[in-house]
């Protein structure tokens, strides 16, 4: 009988300690502890530029992302697709990662997490990986443990500003309350690639922390630099969304007290099921970079995919 008791407790208790994001200066654990929490605003002049690729080893590697199994959820704080375990999951490598990340999950903030220069965007799109290997519990005690994409969003009008978001708009509807974690939608095949902006890029990294409790300073952190395009209507259809209440589902900016990196530009490569495939993207990546910075009159060096291609994409001046 006592042991009843103590179970009911148990889960009250733990119903109780439910958080909001109304109450977020009271948020547990290293949310309010923590030296190293996330979202910062990211100051373009302040970041250092890794040029010698101390920091950061070269362009990210998007492997896997083009077929994802996922099924979609709404917790109450957010909107969340979840790769379907047992099917193949994307992994992140490159840039500022030593070693493989599995794609765990990808989420949605209402307006933006992080800002830049002071700015804020509509929408973030966080793409959740773990270090290859690792279970979730220990990831989170490493600072190496997780890493999480970023990608601001701008809106546009127009139907070619629908083609980001097209594949998760039509599961809205079913998302718009609270649901049983047990309960998710049906599963979906999604392109994620869709979700990074196409043209050449940087992106900025620091050592951060989750965004939501218990904000663990796990997270290797990576922003993309240029937004990705999204519909002004398809925007519209998040204000339907419950979220426990609110109409935006961000937490404030912590203090920006480190060390953030900027990636020298290229494409983020996306390996395609083929290998032609694959060269193609990476061709048609080379020229839209020779072709932008070309115009800038600035140069840009990649070392993207040596081993793929044979050799380097050069200097751009020898090329000129
Ligand atoms: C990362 O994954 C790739 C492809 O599966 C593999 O070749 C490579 O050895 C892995 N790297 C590490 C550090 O495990
Ligand atoms: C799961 O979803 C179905 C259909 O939407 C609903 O009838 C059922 O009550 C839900 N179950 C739980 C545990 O939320
Ligand atoms: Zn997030």
């Amino acid at each position: 009988m006592k042991a009843f008791i103590v179970i009911i407790c148990f889960i009250g208790l733990s119903y109780e300690a439910e958080w909001s994001y109304e109450g977020e200066y009271q948020w547990p654990g290293k949310c309010s502890s923590g030296t190293l929490q996330s979202p910062i605003d990211i100051s373009t002049k302040d970041a250092v530029v890794d040029r010698q690729g101390d920091h950061i080893q070269g362009p990210l590697v998007f492997r896997g992302y083009q077929q994802v199994t996922a099924t979609a959820l709404n917790n109450g704080h957010t909107l969340k697709w979840s790769a379907v375990p047992g099917t193949p999951a994307p992994v992140l490598s490159g840039g500022p990662l030593k070693g493989n990340y599995t794609f765990l999950q990808f989420h949605l903030h209402w307006l933006s997490e992080h800002a830049i220069d002071g700015f804020k965007y509509p929408l973030e799109i966080h793409m959740v990986h773990i270090k290859t290997g690792l279970k979730l519990e220990e990831a989170l005690k490493r600072p190496d443990g997780l890493s999480v994409v970023g990608v601001l969003c701008v809106l546009k009008s127009g139907p070619a500003a629908e083609h980001a978001l097209a594949q998760i708009i039509p599961t809205l509807p079913e998302l718009t309350y609270r649901m049983d974690p047990d309960n998710q939608t049906m599963a979906q095949i999604l392109d994620l690639s869709r979700m990074l902006s196409p043209e050449p890029q940087s992106f900025y990294t620091y050592h951060g922390s989750l965004t939501t409790p218990q904000c663990e300073e796990a997270v290797t952190w990576i922003v993309m630099d240029k937004p990705l395009v999204i519909s002004d209507n398809q925007y519209k259809l998040f204000s339907k969304i419950d979220i426990g209440g609110n109409t935006f589902n961000y937490r404030a900016l912590r203090p920006a007290n480190r060390k953030v990196y900027r990636s020298v530009a290229s494409c983020a490569s996306i390996a395609s099921p083929t290998f032609i495939g694959f060269l193609f993207s990476i061709i048609m990546c080379a020229k839209s970079i020779l072709t932008t910075t070309l115009v800038k009159g600035i140069c840009i060096i990649t070392n993207m995919k040596r081993k793929f291609i044979g050799t380097s994409i050069k200097d751009c001046n020898k090329l000129g």
